[in-house]
C-alpha cells in the first residue's frame, strides 16, 4: 500500500481565501447536500483577505498543496472556532483532529478560557471524540437548530 504523504500544518495567508473557499465546499458537501445549497452557503460567507486577517487561520497542507484548514477568531475571553474544512479525500486520516488540537492550543495561547463553535450536526461524533460538549443552541440552518459545542481550556 502507498504510503500517505505527510501532511504539515503552517498559519494561513490573508490572501489565499479562494483556495480555502474551495475546500470549504468540498468539505461541506462531503456530507451530501445539494451542490448549489452548498455553493449559496459558501457564497455568504467572507472569504476576503479583511476578514480572514482578523481570525488565525491553519492550513493542512499535503505536497505543497492546502488540503484542510481552520479558522480560530477571539471574542472577548472566549476563542470561535469559526472554520474546520477538510477536503474529502483526506477525511478521516487524522487531519481534522491535528487542526483542532492547533486551533485550541492557538486559543489557550492567547488566554481564552474555552473554544466555542457552531457544529456540523454530521460532524458531531468527531467533537465528542475532541472533549467536546454541547453548551446551547446555535443559528438554525436549513430547517435544523446547530448546537454550540465547547472545550474548556482552562483546567
Ligand atoms: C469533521 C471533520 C473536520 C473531522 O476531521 P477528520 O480529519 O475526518 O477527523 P480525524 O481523522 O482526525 O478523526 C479523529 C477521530 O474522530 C473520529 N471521527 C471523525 N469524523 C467523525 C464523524 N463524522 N463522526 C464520528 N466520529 C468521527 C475518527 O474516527 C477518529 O477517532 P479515533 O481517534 O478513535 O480514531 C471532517 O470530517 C470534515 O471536514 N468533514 C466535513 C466538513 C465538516 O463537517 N466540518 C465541520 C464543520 S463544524
Amino acid at each position: 500500500m502507498a504510503e500517505e504523504p505527510t501532511v504539515v500544518i503552517r498559519r494561513g495567508d490573508a490572501g489565499e481565501g479562494a483556495g480555502l473557499k474551495e475546500i470549504a465546499i468540498a468539505s461541506k458537501g462531503h456530507w451530501g447536500y445539494e451542490p448549489e445549497r452548498v455553493r449559496e452557503w459558501a457564497d455568504r460567507g467572507d472569504f476576503g483577505a479583511d476578514a480572514l486577517s482578523r481570525l488565525a487561520v491553519f492550513v493542512a497542507e499535503a505536497e505543497g498543496r492546502a488540503i484542510a484548514w481552520a479558522s480560530v477568531e477571539l471574542r472577548g475571553g472566549t476563542a470561535w472556532l469559526a472554520d474546520l474544512w477538510v477536503e474529502p479525500e483526506w477525511i478521516r486520516k487524522g487531519v481534522g483532529s491535528r487542526l483542532f488540537r492547533c486551533a485550541a492550543d492557538h486559543a489557550r495561547n492567547v488566554g481564552a478560557s474555552a473554544l466555542e463553535w457552531e457544529a456540523e450536526p454530521n460532524a458531531l461524533g468527531f467533537y465528542e471524540k475532541m472533549g467536546a460538549k454541547r453548551v446551547r443552541d446555535g443559528a438554525s440552518e436549513w430547517g435544523r437548530t446547530l448546537a454550540v459545542m465547547a472545550v474548556k481550556l482552562d483546567d
